[in-house]
């Protein structure tokens, strides 16, 4: 048989899903099972949002459409941008994809040649590694553990930008839930004012759901020379609850934004018109969906806060946005539940599933073996039990 490109020998499916397909198998076997493991918000857009859509059927002439994405919905996204505080921005340096995910992919292959260095901090969102791989880029990793707040120092960063293509970064972060004050974001951007030769890629995606009042800050409104080599990439999945609508966006210099258009008319050629019509009622209709279910994650934060801080020897940095909690639960590595060895977080998920039927994603799936992550998305009711049921787990260590 011929083989497959060598590049597929790099690609790896997600380790995410991997749990959450574990815990779908116990649950539909019959089990008690509460799912702590996809990072999926767990409410459905506005009714705005599909009345939208049924107009769009009524008109739907089945054509193709453009390959940036139609001029309405462009200038959603633009205001979206104007109401985070980013001004400035012309359709020109705009571009939409399939998600995020795929605008991120695009972005890889429109910046990184095969051997080039992308920059990017430790604990990260797994796929940034997996693109990295798939276009055979070299990745330069900034460990930052739970002791340094899962953030990144202004003089790692300097430290690591030597001879990098790309920063990338992440805030609020997947799967840490931190997110940098102004302070700290405009600390970064002096650094990166200094290593001119770096794209920075901002992958932002969380920027709505910031809790406590800190804000969302951007290394644009900090160093305003920064913009024209920075690129901001967005998404609707997470702030109005669209993940499988596949809408994400790309915001940066026109030459970015036409590279991300190239690729799709060869790729994609288009979101599909009804999508775009939801996307578009969704950016520029009420948000008070949005607004609401931001309150309701800050609540549950506070719930899987105050079940950590009361477990011996778990280390948690206490997270300000996106809905991810990553606790440093190492101290119960060497322990053995009911006769198991827990030797490492991923002997630590597939025990606490298997006899507690809590799902929760290891934390080398982020590149921190010391933790795990919750995805605190489920069910209110759903909860507290959940996190009881770690805290037991906790207590039958042996
Ligand atoms: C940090 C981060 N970036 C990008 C994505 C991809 O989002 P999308 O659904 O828009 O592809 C995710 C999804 O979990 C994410 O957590």
């Amino acid at each position: 048989m011929p083989s497959l490109a060598a590049r597929m020998s790099r690609a790896k499916p997600s380790a995410i899903m991997a749990v959450a397909e574990k815990a779908k198998r116990l649950k539909a076997e019959g089990r008690d099972i509460i799912s702590f493991s996809i990072g999926v918000p767990n409410f459905l857009p506005g009714e705005h949002v599909y009345q939208a859509v049924r107009d769009a059927l009524a008109k739907d002439s089945g054509q193709y459409g453009s390959n940036r994405g139609p001029d309405a919905l462009l200038d959603a996204f633009i205001a979206h941008l104007e109401g985070s505080g980013l001004s400035g921005y012309g359709r020109k340096n705009i571009a939409t994809g399939i998600g995020a995910k795929h605008v991120l992919y695009n972005l890889a292959e429109a910046l990184l040649d095969p051997g080039d260095v992308i920059v990017f901090p430790t604990p990260y969102w797994t796929t940034y590694v997996d693109i990295a791989d798939i276009v055979g880029a070299q990745t330069r990793l900034l460990p930052c553990p739970a002791t340094q707040n899962y953030k990144l120092t202004p003089a790692q960063l300097d430290a690591a930008l030597p001879g990098a293509k790309v920063f990338l970064f992440n805030n609020p972060s997947n799967p840490t839930g931190m997110v940098y004050s102004k302070d700290e974001i405009a600390a970064l951007a002096d650094v990166l004012a200094r290593h001119p030769d770096v794209w920075i890629v901002c992958d932002d995606i969380y920027n709505r759901m910031v809790f406590d009042g800190i804000g969302y800050h951007n290394f644009v409104n900090a160093r305003p020379e920064l913009r024209d080599r920075t690129i901001l990439v967005d998404s609707l999945s997470k702030t109005y609850g669209m993940p499988g609508w596949r809408v994400g966006f790309v915001a940066g210099p026109e030459t970015v934004a036409q590279a991300v258009v190239t690729l799709n008319s060869n790729h994609i050629t288009n979101v599909p018109e009804i999508v775009n019509a939801a996307a578009i009622a969704a950016l520029s209709g009420p948000q008070d969906v949005p607004t609401a279910k931001n309150a309701e994650f800050a609540a549950k934060r506070d719930t899987v806060m105050a079940a950590l801080e009361a477990i011996p020897g778990v280390v948690c940095p206490r997270p300000q946005g996106a809905f991810y909690v990553f606790p440093d639960i190492s101290c119960a590595f060497g322990k053995s539940y009911q006769g198991r060895l827990i030797a490492n977080d991923v002997d630590f998920c597939n025990v606490l599933l298997e006899t507690k039927g809590v799902a929760c994603v290891p934390g080398s799936a982020f590149g921190e073996p010391r933790a795990l992550r919750i995805s605190y998305t489920c069910p209110t009711p759903q909860l507290a039990p959940g996190m009881q049921r770690i805290q037991e787990f906790f207590a039958e260590l042996r």
